[in-house]
This record gives structure tokens, C-alpha cells and sequence, in this order.
């Protein structure tokens, strides 16, 4: 289960980005907004909760610009959240970083990318290895901090 949200200037992404991934089979939660104007640190804490208690394994949240949700998502121990809005960033962040989010904006990039990108972000492993180190030193930030 893939969980995601947005703000009201991600409404219109948000709807084709689930059409999309539907299509390819995912199964997702939608924690809104439908379209009323909102604040959008609430549907962070919403759907990074939701990826936190295991829930959802991935979250998507789309703003204007994506980065006061990946600001905000990131505050919150336990999530990495990335904000994409290029193929090898979507790629490599789940490569490198096993990031659990993903951030996009629906003011910056379009809505056929914005569903090529949430693609390619669940589909692609953690690889491990020497990166698994680099992420065990974030969460030393994290809980030091
Ligand atoms: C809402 O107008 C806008 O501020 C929000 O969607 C986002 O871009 C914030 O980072």
C-alpha cells in the first residue's frame, strides 16, 4: 500500500499520479486534500505516519513546489523524503538513500512526469551495502539532534 497526499495546489497531480499508479497495479491510500484549501505540514504528518507505523510502505505528497512537504516530512524521525523532479534523482534516491517519500511539485514540473517519477521511485530497491552505513548516520543525526 502506497500512501499519498497533497495540498490544494496538488489536486489535479495527485488525481493522475493515482490513475497512473493504479494502472500498474499499486494499491494507494489517499489522505486528501480532495481540493479545499489546506496546510500542508497536516497531510505530511498524515501520510508520513501512515509509512511510519509500516501501514504504507512509500508516501507520495505533492505541493506547489514540493518543498514544504519534503521540509516538513522530513522533521518527522524515521522518514527520508526526497524531492524529485528528474528521472536519476527519482532513481537514485531510492538506490542510495532508501528514501520513503517522495516530493514533487505541481507548480514545477508536469503532470506525465510527475507519474513517470512516482513510477520509477517505487519500483527501484534500496541497494544496501556501503549506503546502508550513510543512512544509519542519519538517523544518529537524527536521534542526537
Ligand atoms: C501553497 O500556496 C504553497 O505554498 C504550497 O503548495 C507549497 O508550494 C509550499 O511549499
Amino acid at each position: 500500500m502506497i500512501a499519498i497526499g497533497c495540498d490544494h495546489a496538488g489536486v489535479e497531480m495527485k488525481k493522475e499520479v493515482i490513475k497512473a499508479l493504479t494502472d500498474k497495479g499499486y494499491e494507494l491510500k489517499d489522505m486528501g486534500t480532495d481540493g479545499e484549501p489546506c496546510d500542508y505540514p497536516n497531510m505530511a504528518k498524515a501520510v508520513c505516519a501512515l509509512v511510519n507505523s509500516g501501514e504504507c510502505e512509500k508516501g507520495i505528497l505533492i505541493c506547489g513546489t514540493g518543498i514544504g512537504m519534503s521540509i516538513a516530512a522530513n522533521k518527522i524521525k524515521g522518514i527520508r523524503a526526497a524531492l524529485c523532479s528528474d528521472s536519476f534523482s527519482a532513481k537514485y534516491t531510492r538506490l542510495h538513500n532508501d528514501a520513503n517519500i517522495m516530493c514533487m511539485g505541481a507548480r514545477t514540473i508536469g503532470i506525465g512526469l510527475a507519474c513517470e517519477l512516482a513510477e520509477i521511485f517505487l519500483s527501484t530497491d534500496f541497494e544496501g551495502g556501503r549506503h546502508q552505513r550513510r543512512i544509519n548516520l542519519i538517523a544518529d543525526i537524527e536521534n542526537n539532534n
